[in-house]
């Protein structure tokens, strides 16, 4: 399955699905795709050999205009599939609606509590039991679309938002390659009502 990857910072979730390809995770990285030019990920995409692009978002005067020259971008790696992998922009509905049912994103909680930012900080705050990460099919919704799997962890006493992310961020290189690899294998995917189906027997 072709896919490209989308980052804006130090791509540890984009390692993890380098690393699983490596082992056999069925794809084909096609391209990472970073809005910031300085993206340690893109680092770990050259050691990788994987093609890098950079789209600088303040080299375009709105968000539609630099949404049409990501979309452009992306489509001429023609992916099956686009992941969002820290990737810190708000997106428009035009550039979602064309990615529909084969655009994943990660978020640090277990949606739908706590979307939007600092969400580590905000479980500590609301004095959460479990936090987590999610994976789901982006929509319009932020942070909101139909969700294809959760790992959860204990929120421990003495914990801080430093050491509750990076209990998280450990879950989330794992559950990331694995929906990957649920919808590579054809197991599983986004219908036309909008609800994530799961075939076991593919
Ligand atoms: C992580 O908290 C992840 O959940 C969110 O961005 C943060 C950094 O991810 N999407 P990465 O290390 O850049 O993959």
């Amino acid at each position: 399955l072709p896919i490209v990857v989308l980052i804006s910072g130090g791509g540890t979730n984009l390692q993890a699905i380098i690393d699983a390809a490596r082992d056999g995770l069925p794809v084909d990285i096609r391209a990472v795709i970073s809005n910031q030019p300085d993206a340690y990920g893109l680092q770990r995409a050259k050691k990788a050999g994987i093609p890098t692009a950079v789209l600088d978002h303040r080299d375009f005067d709105s968000r539609e205009a630099f949404d049409q020259g990501l979309a452009a971008l992306i489509d001429s790696f023609q992916p099956g599939l686009v992941l969002l992998a820290g990737f810190m922009r708000i997106l428009t509905p035009a550039f979602v609606r064309h990615y529909q049912g084969r655009m994943l994103n990660i978020h640090p909680s277990l949606l739908p509590k706590f979307q939007g930012l600092h969400t580590h900080q905000r479980a500590l705050d609301a004095a959460e039991k479990e936090h987590g990460a999610s994976i789901h099919f982006v929509t319009e919704e932020l942070d909101g679309g139909p969700i294809i799997i959760q790992a959860r962890v204990p929120v421990l006493p003495g914990d801080d938002a430093e050491k509750l992310a990076a209990r998280v961020l450990e879950k989330e290189h794992i559950i990331y390659p694995l929906a990957v690899r649920w919808i590579a294998e054809g197991r599983l995917s986004l219908n036309g009502a909008g609800q994530v189906v799961f075939d076991n027997q593919a």
